[in-house]
């Protein structure tokens, strides 16, 4: 078996593999050609075109993340060869830790506070009940669920959004276009955790934005597709009094890296995080990745990606 490893240090992801498959050829996408080629599987974040378009033989992708977006949008992406992907993986914890510093962010005031010491301006805010902050995921799949329940579990009203039906443990949840509507309408922070799909790409436009309450805050560490970034920025208003929308904590964006021209780097209402969320762990990810690889090697075939319905 041969395996080539594409992510940020690879090689530790290499070593990982040898010791569990002693017998196997484990190289990382910066080995020389000829030892890449006919490798059997990729165990890959987002991998550039030539190591896709390299390989004829292969009996899996392994995408070394949750979002298989990039992957499903890389040209030369063999047809046909099943893709898995990682599905929580120890990603879960450092996802609600982030979410949880957002929404504490937003509801202690810190936003509001960084501005006012920027004007040497004492104005101490009244502290909300918790129970008037209810908190809105969209996206309730492993992720989004742990999120949920974290936040849940820090005393704020927490409602859900997801494509079908689901019921998760003190979290109110909806689904279809009437469960959409009702969690916009109720949301004091929005949490953006839905994959990039031909479906969710600029779910949240402007007509959605406005569904928000006055003075709601939004969190996205999903994906920036999600949300149109004009519409972002026209609800959040020129920063000096908050438009629609009091403040936004982006992780991810349309185009990564941020150009630099991009107006969200100045706007004094958004706060940026450069799409480290929830980065994937080896020590949690690496037991699955080894699980899928015995799986394919025993002639069977993991739990995959549906790349119509790119997820
Ligand atoms: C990170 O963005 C991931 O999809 O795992």
């Amino acid at each position: 078996m041969k395996v080539v490893v594409h992510i940020d240090e690879a090689s530790r992801w290499r070593k990982a593999l040898e010791s569990a498959f002693p017998d196997a050829t484990v190289v990382t996408s910066e080995a020389a050609a000829n030892e890449r080629q006919n490798a059997d599987y990729l165990a890959v974040w987002q991998p550039p075109e030539w190591l896709l378009a390299e390989q004829t033989q292969l009996k899996g992708i392994i995408n070394l993340g949750a979002g298989v977006d990039a992957l499903l949008a890389t040209p030369g992406l063999p047809a046909g060869v099943p893709i898995v992907k990682l599905r929580d993986a120890g990603m879960a914890e450092p996802m609600a830790d982030y979410v949880l510093y957002g929404v504490l962010h937003f509801y202690r005031g810190f936003d509001d506070y960084a501005r006012q010491q920027q004007g040497a301006h004492w104005h101490p805010r009244p502290l909300p009940d918790k129970a008037e902050w209810p908190v809105a995921i969209l996206g309730l799949g492993a992720i989004g669920q742990q999120v949920a329940q974290a936040l849940a579990g820090a005393g704020f009203p927490v409602c859900g959004w997801s494509r079908h039906a689901k019921h998760i443990e003190g979290v109110d949840c909806h689904h279809g276009e009437a469960g959409l509507n009702a969690v916009l309408g109720r949301a004091r922070t929005l949490v953006t955790l839905l994959p990039d799909t031909a479906e969710t790409r600029g779910l949240l436009d402007a007509g959605r934005l406005a569904q928000l309450p006055e003075g709601a805050t939004l969190i996205n560490p999903g994906r920036g597709a999600l949300i149109d970034e004009r519409a972002l920025l026209d609800a959040l208003g020129d920063g000096t009094a908050h438009g629609h929308l009091r403040g936004a904590l982006l992780d991810v964006f349309t185009t990564e890296p941020l150009p630099a021209a991009s107006p969200l780097w100045h706007h004094p209402r958004v706060a940026i995080t450069p799409h480290v969320s929830a980065p994937t762990p080896l020590d949690g990810a690496i037991h699955q990745v080894i699980g899928y690889l015995r799986t394919f090697e025993a002639g069977d075939t993991p739990a995959t990606v549906n790349p119509g319905a790119g997820y």
